[in-house]
């Protein structure tokens, strides 16, 4: 069986990586609708040997689509996940916005797979790091149950996307000419970033915990 297959943020890290592994694993797709922001729309991707027009995301787009896959900001799943599943798809959610919900299973398969059976129309996938984490945890929990964990996670530019990437090539760059790299707010970081390694992702929360450790804990607890 064959399947008419969405990919909204196409255009993105997650995006190009999901294609990639689409193609590579050879995944059964009949139909291939790609979508970006509005400012992205008009750009290409090539899928299988084939150039893809991407769109941008408007009113019917998901109609008669099986799956939809969202690499997307959460404010944007928030907004068009609803859509998808209207219209009859399975929405697969990459970023946080589904993720806690108690009515959304948030899969690993190879973890939690079983818990696909419970998905009325969408399906989220953890954070990065979490998804890590579990993969290493669930044979060990099938030992003997973890009291306290201490995790550390040494994480890339392209954990913050697209802007990440060329951020710190902007910074490489500047450096290769001679210059030194403004960095600092310019860019998703709040530091320079070409050699350097900033201790926290995300905003720090009264608890003192980053924005990550927050997801990792509630995350992995779900799962
Ligand atoms: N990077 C990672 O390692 C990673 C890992 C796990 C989960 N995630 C999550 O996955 C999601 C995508 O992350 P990313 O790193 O791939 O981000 P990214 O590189 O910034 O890509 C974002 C994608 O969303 C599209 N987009 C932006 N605004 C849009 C809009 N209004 N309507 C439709 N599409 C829009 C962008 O299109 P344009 O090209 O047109 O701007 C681009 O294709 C995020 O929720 C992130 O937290 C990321």
């Amino acid at each position: 069986m064959s399947l008419a297959v969405g990919v909204a943020g196409a255009t993105g890290a997650v995006g190009g990586e999901l294609l990639r592994v689409l193609e590579e694993r050879g995944f059964p797709i009949a139909v291939l609708r790609l979508f970006a922001s509005e400012d992205g729309a008009g750009r290409k991707r090539v899928f299988c040997g084939r150039e893809h027009p991407v769109g941008a995301l408007a009113g019917g787009c998901f109609d008669g689509l099986d799956v939809v896959f969202f690499a997307t900001a959460p404010a944007v799943s928030r907004a068009w996940v609803p859509r998808a599943r209207a219209a009859g798809a399975l929405a697969i959610d990459n970023s946080s916005a589904f993720r806690l919900d108690p009515d959304v299973p948030l899969v690993v398969p190879e973890v939690n797979g079983a818990a696909l059976a419970e998905h009325r129309g969408l399906i989220a996938n953890p954070n990065c790091t979490t998804a890590l984490l579990v993969m290493a945890l669930a044979p060990l929990c099938g030992l003997a149950r973890p009291l306290r964990l201490l995790v550390a996670t040494y994480q890339a530019v392209s954990g913050a996307g697209s802007a990440g990437v060329e951020e710190l090539e902007r910074e490489l760059s500047a450096a290769a000419r001679g210059e030194e790299a403004a960095g600092g707010g310019a860019g998703p970081f709040p530091e320079r970033i070409a050699g350097n390694v900033i201790p926290a992702i995300g905003p720090c929360e009264l608890s003192r915990s980053s924005g990550e450790e927050v997801k990792v804990r509630a995350e992995t607890r779900k799962i």
